[in-house]
């Protein structure tokens, strides 16, 4: 099969199609004959050798596909060769073929391109999981997702309207707000032109977001404590601002606040088959209905991978950026 390969640490252009086996699937295993691979930015920092891949996955990039069974392994009840699927997987996505566990797999919600399909298991779960069981976001509540524009904060600024959230988005440019808007925040804020604490204050007179989804870190780790409301919840997945902060812890006591955070990739294929499961239930639904969506913006062959690395460090893409692998 071809597949993309990290030939070395470094730019997109270490990105190289390669000729590989295809894999086999061990017990509880379905490979997917891939279709479409969604590119991630996590895929870019294991390019870069910053990110790698937990034990025992594959040390090709990809953590989600769409596509269609080929083969089962030993125990799998739920599969069959011909079943058409959206999976996260461990690795090895950017591929003709990958491996993954029949739990982390989800049928391809009604009426969905294998293309949009592709572009969501990684996004959905992480955000369900950061979002509604980190963060516990409840309908009513005040959520604030930083880096609205990006594939994560396009999936939080819609789940938390469907969960009934007033929802505030930060993003780089007016068009990238006026995306944010579109998809149904309530206020987009430039945080180039505007401070998001002043923001957050004055539209709710004062009391602040329940629940901060930040993927930057660094220096608005203070300010996502200044602009969290009282028994607040911050959840950090990311912080592409900066690993390390000073800060103060005032605010966090006084006003109760809760900072967590997590990280996908290296938890148990159990812990995400359970996570496939509420999405099953809570959010397939909403995606069969289109009342939600994964933002579409750029797709690439696969072989021109580098190609789709560049255009996400580009950073003007909205949404998400997925390869074609038919
Ligand atoms: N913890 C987890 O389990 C988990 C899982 C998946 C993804 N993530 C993380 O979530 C973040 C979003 O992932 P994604 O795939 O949705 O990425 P993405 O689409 O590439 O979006 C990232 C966005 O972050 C914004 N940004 C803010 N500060 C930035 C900076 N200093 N450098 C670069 N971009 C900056 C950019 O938009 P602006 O123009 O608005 O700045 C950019 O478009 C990534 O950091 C990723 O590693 C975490």
């Amino acid at each position: 099969m071809t597949a993309i390969a990290i030939s070395e640490p470094g730019g997109p252009r270490v990105l190289k199609p390669v000729e590989r086996p295809v894999p086999r699937p061990g017990e509880g295993e379905i490979l997917i004959q891939v279709k479409a691979a969604g590119v991630n930015r996590p895929d870019v920092a294991q390019r870069q050798g910053l990110y790698p891949p937990p034990p025992g996955a594959s040390e090709l990039p990809g953590l989600e596909v769409s596509g269609v069974v080929a083969a089962c392994g030993a125990n799998v009840r739920r599969w069959q060769v011909g079943d058409e699927v959206t999976a996260l997987v461990p690795g090895g996505g950017y591929a003709q073929y990958c491996l993954t566990h029949e739990t982390n797999a989800l049928p391809i919600p009604h009426g969905f391109t294998f293309t949009e399909a592709a572009g969501i298991p990684e996004n959905y779960f992480t955000v369900w999981h950061n979002v509604f069981e980190r963060g516990a976001l409840k309908d009513g509540e005040t959520f604030l997702v930083h880096g609205g524009s990006s594939g994560i904060g396009t999936t939080a600024i819609q789940l938390g309207k469907a969960f009934g959230a007033r929802v505030f988005t930060t993003a780089g440019s007016d068009e990238k707000c006026h995306a944010c808007r579109e998809l149904g925040a309530d206020r987009a804020i430039n945080y180039k032109t505007e401070d998001f604490v002043e923001v957050i204050k004055t539209e709710t007179d004062g009391r602040g977001a329940d629940v901060i989804l930040d993927m930057v870190g660094g220096d608005y780790v203070n300010r996502n404590y200044s602009a969290a409301a009282l028994d607040g919840r911050i959840v950090q997945i990311a912080f592409l601002g900066g690993a390390t902060a000073e800060v103060n812890f005032s605010k966090l006591m006084v006003k109760r606040l809760t900072h967590t955070g997590s990280t996908l990739r290296p938890r148990s294929t159990a812990f995400k088959g359970r996570i496939a499961t509420e999405l099953e239930a809570h959010v397939w639904p909403l995606l069969a209905a289109r009342k939600i969506a994964p933002v579409m913006d750029m797709i690439y062959p696969l072989t021109e991978a580098w190609r789709a690395h560049e255009h996400m460090e580009e950073s003007n893409h909205i949404g998400k950026i997925v390869l074609d692998v038919a």
